[in-house]
């Protein structure tokens, strides 16, 4: 390989190094195989990670929006978006809160926990 060729072919390496970077950061966390979500866990571990911004009751705060409001029903935002939200963190488009932080201390397994406490209390205000 002369010294051109060594170059275009380091280019084309870099490039495709960051492309399977940022495949894998859009890739969505899976829980573990066989996991039951359990929305009583799931209501401790957001008050622990989530109240903060979402509100105890899911309600919002100043910090964030209520995930009980319609936008976040299963259909518009599936339960994908709340491991992308986790892992990524989310960029402000729908309110004028600011961005959300990635949480890392929060696992795949725990926002399985979590989504079905938001999805049973979102059910019991007929968002379904
Ligand atoms: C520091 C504040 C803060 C914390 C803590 C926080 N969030 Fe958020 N979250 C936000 C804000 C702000 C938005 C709204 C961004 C927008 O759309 O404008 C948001 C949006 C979301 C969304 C919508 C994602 C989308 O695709 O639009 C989900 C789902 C979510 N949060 C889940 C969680 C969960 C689960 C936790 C706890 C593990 C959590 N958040 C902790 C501030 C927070």
């Amino acid at each position: 390989m002369n010294r051109i060729r060594r170059r275009q072919f380091a280019a084309g390496l870099m490039a495709l190094i960051s492309l399977s970077v940022q495949a894998q950061g859009w890739q969505v966390p899976k829980p573990s195989p066989g996991l039951m979500p359990n929305p009583v866990a799931g209501k401790t571990l957001f008050a622990k990670h989530c109240a903060a911004c979402h509100g105890t009751n899911l309600k919002g705060s100043d910090k964030g929006p209520p995930l009980l409001n319609r936008i976040y029903e299963p259909s518009h935002h599936a339960d994908a978006a709340f491991q992308l939200a986790v892992k990524n963190g989310v960029r402000a488009h729908h309110w004028k809160f600011g961005d959300m932080a990635p949480v890392p201390q929060v696992t795949p397994d725990d926002v399985a926990h979590i989504t079905a406490y938001v999805r049973s209390e979102q059910r019991k205000v007929g968002i379904d």
